[in-house]
């Protein structure tokens, strides 16, 4: 994609990342994982879930004319990468995701770890991650989960 910068999320960004966020899971999950579960996913999700990791400075945007999508970082961890549905397949992961293994190899780790999508296992794979387990995830009290893929790498 031209025109793509990669900058750091400040807070005025929130309400774009939340609606970005909405609009990948909405758009790129759904034939790997159920209405019910694509619900859980996003329940209660607001733009105040992104703020603490904006003032961590642990969040990073790619941006051309609109917000194309954003990854988050917490230690060692890709803890969130989400494109808006329309820019998957042009690259913007593979930026924003060497921008997020950039941080966290400048932060002295030398391993990066991830629980990746079923949707985005063979992009991880590609990017050089291997499958180190598998697992669920839920929200809350909630009876839903979704599938999970470990994977991590050496930095
Ligand atoms: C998974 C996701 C982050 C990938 O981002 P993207 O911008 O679509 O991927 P890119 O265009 O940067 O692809 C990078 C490489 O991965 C490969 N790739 C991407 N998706 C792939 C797939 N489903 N199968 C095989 N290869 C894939 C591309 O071919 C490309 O390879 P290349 O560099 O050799 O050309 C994005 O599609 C997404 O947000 N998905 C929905 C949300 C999600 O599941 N996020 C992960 C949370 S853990």
């Amino acid at each position: 994609m031209k025109n793509l910068l990669i900058r750091p999320a400040t807070q005025d960004d929130a309400e774009s990342i939340f609606q970005v966020h909405k609009n990948s899971v909405e758009n790129l999950c759904t034939a790997d994982y159920g209405a019910e579960q694509i619900a859980m996913w996003l329940d209660g999700r607001s733009p105040e879930t992104y703020r603490p990791a904006i003032a961590a400075g642990n969040l990073w945007l790619a941006c051309s004319d609109v917000l194309q999508g954003f990854v988050e970082i917490e230690g060692l961890e890709v803890s969130k990468l989400f494109i808006r549905g329309e820019a998957a397949g042009q690259g913007v992961g593979k930026r924003l995701l060497a921008e997020a293994l950039q941080q966290i190899a400048a932060a002295g780790h030398t391993s990066a770890y991830l629980e990746a999508t079923l949707t985005a296992e063979k992009f991880y794979a590609a990017c050089g991650f291997r499958k180190i387990g598998e697992g669920t995830f839920s929200r809350g009290n909630s009876p839903v989960s979704i599938e999970i893929i470990k994977m991590a790498r050496i930095l």
